[in-house]
C-alpha cells in the first residue's frame, strides 16, 4: 500500500469513528501535510482517492468535506399501467420543457444533455479541422447511406471487442440516435400499428409514435429490473403489437440495466412472435461496473434487432452522429434515409472517424464514467440530506438520470412550474407516459458539475416538498 493509500485508510477510519462527521470540513491539505509529515502531493492523492470513493467531497475554495455516508434511500415502486393502446399527444408540454433547456440562466436538472465540459472538445475540434482539410470533393457522394465506410468499420470493431459479429454493411450512420430510432420505427410499422414501450419511457419514443401515427402500448417497468416480461408476453398474445422500442441498458428515465438473462429472454420471446426489437442503446457506454453490458442485439440469431446507438451521450453531443445496426432491415433504413434527410452530416462523420482512430476514446470514456459515478454519489447524498425521507429515488449503475417518486398528493408539474420561477428546471413525470401518469414523479440529471448552485437547487426542492 502506498503512503497516500495509508493516509486515505486512516482518514476513512476517523470518519467511521465519527472523528469527522458528515458535512464537516477535514483538515486542509497544508494542515494535513504538517501533522502527517507528508508532501502536499501525497495528501492530495489521498484526498482525491477518498473523493473518488465518495467519502469526502470538495467545495470550490472551501476545502474538503465529509460526505453524508450511508445512503439509506427508498426505491421507487413499479407503477400499475393500463394494458391498452393509446393515441399519443404529449408534444405541447414537451415543447415548453425542451425550450427551457436552451436557457443558460437555469440550473438544468431537467435536461437530457450531459455536461458539455465532460467531453474532449479540443481533440474533437482538431479532428474536425484536420479531416475537413483532407476531405475529398467527392465525399458527398461516397458517404451517402449507409455512410462513411471507415467509421462503420471502426464501429463494427467495437462490437467485435464485445464478441458481437456485426458486419459494417449492416450499419447505417444517422444524424444522432434519434434519426436511427425514427427510421427504425418507420421501417417496421405502418400508420395505426401498435408499438410496445416501457412505462415510463423516453419522451422521444412517444414523439416518434405520435409523428408516425402509431399507437403506444405501455408495459409496466420496474425501476431496477426493467420491463415486465410476463406482462409483455401477455400483451403479445392479446394485442397485434408490430414492434417494441426498449432501452435495455441505463434506461431513460429509470436508469435500470436489464439482466443478460432478461435480454436473452426478451429476444427469444419477440422472435417467437416475429416482432422486431428497436433497441435504444445510447447510454450503453456510460456503465459504472467493470464492463459494457452486452446489448440484447448480442442474442439476435434472426437479425431482427435494430440496435440504435450514438456518440451524443458519450463523446460529442453536437456532432449529431449515431447509427443503427439494422440486421434484415438495413436496406429499408437506407431507402428511408435517402427519402428524408439524405445522409448524416459528412464532415462530422469524417471527424469522428479520425478521432476514434487516434486512440484516446477509451481513456476519455474511463474518465467520463468515473466523473458521472462521483456526481451521482454527490447528488444522492444531497437528496438524502435535503429531501423528505419518504422520497423514493433510483440508484442506477450507469447513465446520468435519477427518477424520483414523491408522495401521491405532490403534483410534479406544479412543482416544475414553481421551481422554474426560481430558475431551476426539472423534468416532470408526465412527459414520460402517454397515459398522463407519473404525476408525482420527476427525472433529474446528475451530470452537472457539483457546486453550491446545484446544492441550493436540491435544498429548494426539499423545502417545496415540505
Ligand atoms: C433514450 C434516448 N434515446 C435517444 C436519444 C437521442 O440521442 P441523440 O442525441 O444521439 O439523437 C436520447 C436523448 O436524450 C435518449 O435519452
Amino acid at each position: 500500500m502506498g503512503r497516500y493509500e495509508l493516509l486515505a485508510e486512516q482518514i476513512k477510519a476517523q470518519i467511521l469513528n465519527k472523528v469527522w462527521r458528515a458535512g464537516e470540513r477535514i483538515p486542509s491539505i497544508r494542515q494535513c501535510c504538517k501533522t502527517a509529515g507528508l508532501s502536499p502531493m501525497t495528501v492530495l492523492q489521498a484526498y482525491q482517492l477518498l473523493e473518488s470513493q465518495g467519502w469526502i467531497y470538495a467545495r470550490p475554495k472551501s476545502g474538503y468535506f465529509v460526505s453524508h455516508q450511508t445512503l439509506n434511500l427508498l426505491e421507487p415502486t413499479r407503477q400499475p399501467v393500463k394494458l391498452q393502446s393509446t393515441q399519443v399527444d404529449i408534444n405541447n408540454i414537451l415543447f415548453d420543457v425542451l425550450q427551457n433547456t436552451k436557457d443558460s440562466s437555469l440550473i438544468q436538472l431537467g435536461s437530457a444533455f450531459p455536461d458539455p465540459q465532460l467531453f474532449p472538445l479540443k481533440a474533437l475540434t482538431r479532428s474536425l479541422a484536420s479531416s475537413s482539410r483532407k476531405m475529398s470533393p467527392f465525399s458527398t457522394v461516397s458517404n451517402l447511406p449507409p455512410g462513411n465506410e471507415p467509421l462503420r468499420q471502426i464501429i463494427a470493431q467495437r462490437y467485435a471487442q464485445q464478441g458481437m459479429q456485426i458486419n459494417p454493411d449492416e450499419i447505417v450512420i444517422t444524424s444522432g440516435g434519434m434519426e436511427a430510432l425514427n427510421l427504425s420505427l418507420q421501417a417496421v410499422t405502418q400508420p395505426g400499428d401498435l408499438v410496445a414501450i416501457e412505462s415510463p419511457t423516453f419522451y422521444g419514443a412517444l414523439q416518434a409514435i405520435e409523428r408516425l401515427k402509431l399507437k403506444a402500448v405501455e408495459i409496466p417497468t420496474h425501476p431496477r429490473t426493467g420491463v415486465d416480461l410476463n406482462v409483455l408476453a401477455q400483451s403479445l398474445q392479446q394485442l397485434p403489437i408490430k414492434a417494441c422500442w426498449f432501452m435495455t441498458s441505463f434506461q431513460n428515465p429509470l436508469g435500470f440495466c436489464m439482466s443478460q438473462e432478461d435480454k436473452r429472454d426478451l429476444v427469444s420471446m419477440l422472435s417467437l412472435y416475429h416482432v422486431p426489437l428497436i433497441e435504444d442503446d445510447v447510454y450503453g457506454e456510460l456503465y459504472f461496473g467493470n464492463e459494457r453490458p452486452l446489448p440484447a442485439k448480442a442474442y439476435d440469431a434472426h437479425s431482427s434487432v435494430l440496435h440504435c446507438a450514438s456518440f451524443s451521450k458519450c463523446l460529442s453531443p453536437g456532432f449529431r452522429v449515431g447509427w443503427v445496426a439494422a440486421g434484415n432491415h438495413t436496406e429499408k433504413i437506407q431507402r428511408l434515409q435517402l427519402m428524408s434527410t439524405l445522409s448524416a452530416s459528412i464532415p462530422t462523420q469524417l471527424a469522428l472517424n479520425e478521432y476514434l482512430r487516434a486512440g484516446g476514446f477509451d481513456a476519455h470514456l474511463r474518465r467520463l464514467r468515473r466523473m458521472l459515478e462521483q456526481r451521482q454519489h454527490q447528488m444522492l447524498q444531497a437528496i438524502q440530506y435535503y429531501l423528505p425521507t419518504n422520497v423514493k429515488v433510483t440508484q442506477p449503475e450507469g447513465g446520468y438520470f435519477l427518477w424520483l417518486e414523491f408522495a401521491k398528493e405532490i403534483d410534479s408539474f406544479a412543482l416544475y412550474q414553481r421551481l422554474l420561477a426560481e430558475k431551476v428546471a426539472i423534468a416532470p413525470g408526465i412527459l414520460f407516459s402517454s397515459q398522463k401518469q407519473y404525476t408525482h414523479h420527476i427525472r433529474i440529471n446528475y451530470a452537472l458539475p457539483w457546486n453550491s448552485r446545484v446544492e441550493n437547487a436540491i435544498d429548494l426542492l426539499g423545502r417545496l416538498l415540505g
